[in-house]
């Protein structure tokens, strides 16, 4: 394998933990370039568990360096909490782990104007994971931010630290909330500095030495297509670039180092948040979440689901320079008779279809999906372990997914675990 990038072509929570997982087998490096704790990916060991939010993937298996780059945004509280979680599990988290000094850090003032801003809009909220990753990008870009680089420096933290405070205790009082306790604010991430600083280092250096050294890098994009924020459906996105340019500038990875980069998609689509979702449907809502699945790893809120929607996924393999796809999620439909797969879009169901989808949300809300169907396979998938194995029926909407979307079918996953995944 040579570098590569992972993203999602969906909504977020394609399953990218679980195809990380996988491919961390063969590679060296395992890089998260931007979003922060807002993530949650899944990944299951035979009988373990673990969701990750900020630390890459590749944490789980020995011998491979995981990097959180400068594109992440950091809440160092959250990271330490994460941190002591995976070593209480007994995985091993020293030199395994590197961190951008760059990454900029998220405060407790970011969470709180998040929420405060979210209740203001009241049903006109985006539905964010309340981490506080806006406002903390917001001062990324307003060069307000503060970074891992300040936080290790005790006396230069508490200096940036107090300005910021006054500004944001402000701001927070203007939309109705209370203010933080700077004092304590100081000591818990002092504390928590000392924990991180032993990681920080400047991984733009690390980067490019190891792939001078031919090692492989894979990078764990966070997020999904339509919820990045220049490409997804704004303003109900997230903050950060989570297509794959993001991967470049939120590493300091140039293109051309880029080999490859793998889609994933769902067999269906599901998103967790507010904004349109055209093929959204409350029957197969029902089922996937009456078989207990589609409850957010971030958040346990229930995630909306809909049909395959194939041009929203076509626009991902553009953005994206999509060029393997992994589906994952098969064995979610195997119960289902009849599966529909969107092909176009009419605007109130009316006038021409669409092929590509209209950039502003309020006109996608308005967008009805033109469906075609294909009969399911009605068999279980989740013991298949070999492509030719699966059912022809199966097989073939698998191929469809992957011809509609315009990207090469490369990994089938039926089934959350980590041998529950076919490579083609
Ligand atoms: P991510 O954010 O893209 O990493 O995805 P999440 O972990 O948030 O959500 C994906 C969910 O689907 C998790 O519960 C995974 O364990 C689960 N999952 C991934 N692939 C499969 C699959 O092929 N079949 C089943 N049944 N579950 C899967
Ligand atoms: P992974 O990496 C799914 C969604 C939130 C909300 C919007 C903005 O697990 O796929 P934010 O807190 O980022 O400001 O919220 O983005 N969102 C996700 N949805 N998967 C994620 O990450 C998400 N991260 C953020 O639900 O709609
Ligand atoms: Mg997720």
């Amino acid at each position: 394998m040579s570098n590569t990038i992972l993203v999602g072509s969906q909504w977020g929570d394609e399953g990218k933990g679980k195809i990380i997982d996988v491919l961390t087998g063969k590679v060296d490096i395992v890089v998260r370039s931007q979003g922060g704790n807002n993530a949650g990916h899944t990944i299951v060991s035979g009988l373990e568990k673990y969701v990750l939010h900020l630390i890459p993937s590749g944490i789980l298996r020995k011998g491979k360096v995981c990097v959180i780059g400068n594109g992440v945004v950091i809440d160092p509280i959250a990271l330490v909490g994460e941190i002591e979680g995976l070593r209480k599990r007994g995985i091993k988290v020293n030199k395994n782990l590197l961190i951008s000094d760059c990454a900029h850090l998220v405060l407790p003032y970011h969470r709180a104007i998040d929420e405060r801003r979210e209740e203001l809009k009241g049903k006109n909220k985006i539905g964010t994971t309340k981490r506080g990753i806006g406002p903390a990008y917001g001062d990324k870009a307003a060069r307000t931010g503060l970074r891992m680089a300040d936080l290790i420096r005790p006396e230069v933290f508490a200096e940036k630290l107090k300005l910021r405070m006054k500004e944001n205790n402000a701001v927070l009082k203007g939309l109705g909330g209370k203010p933080i306790n700077g004092t304590k604010v100081l000591a818990d991430y002092v504390a928590a500095a000392k924990v991180l600083k032993p990681f920080v280092v400047n991984t733009v250096a690390y980067l490019h030495k190891a792939i001078e050294a031919k090692k492989e890098i894979l990078f764990e994009g966070a997020q999904g297509t339509f919820l990045d924020i220049d490409h997804g459906t704004y303003p109900f996105v997230t903050s950060s670039n989570t297509t794959s340019g993001g991967a470049c500038t939120g590493s300091g990875v140039a293109p051309n180092r880029i080999d490859t980069v793998l889609g994933v998609v769902k067999a269906y689509t599901t998103r967790v948040g507010e904004g349109p979702l055209p093929t959204e449907d409350d029957a197969l809502g029902e089922m996937l979440h009456g078989m207990g699945r589609e409850f957010g790893a971030t958040t346990g809120r229930a995630r909306r689901c809909g049909w395959f929607d194939a041009v929203a996924t076509r626009y991902a393999t553009m953005v994206n320079g999509v060029d393997r796809l992994a589906i994952t999620n098969l064995d979610g439909l195997d119960g289902v008779p009849e599966i529909k797969i969107c092909i176009g879009y009419k605007i109130d169901g009316k006038g021409a279809v669409l092929e590509t989808p209209p950039t502003d949300a309020g006109e996608l809300a308005r967008c009805r999906p033109v469906y075609t169907s294909m009969p399911g396979w009605l068999t279980p998938t989740d013991q298949i372990s070999k492509y030719k194995e699966l059912p022809a029926k199966a097989r073939r909407y698998a191929e469809t997914l992957a011809k509609m979307s315009g990207a090469k079918l490369a990994i089938v996953s039926v089934g959350p675990g980590r041998e529950q995944t076919i490579c083609l």
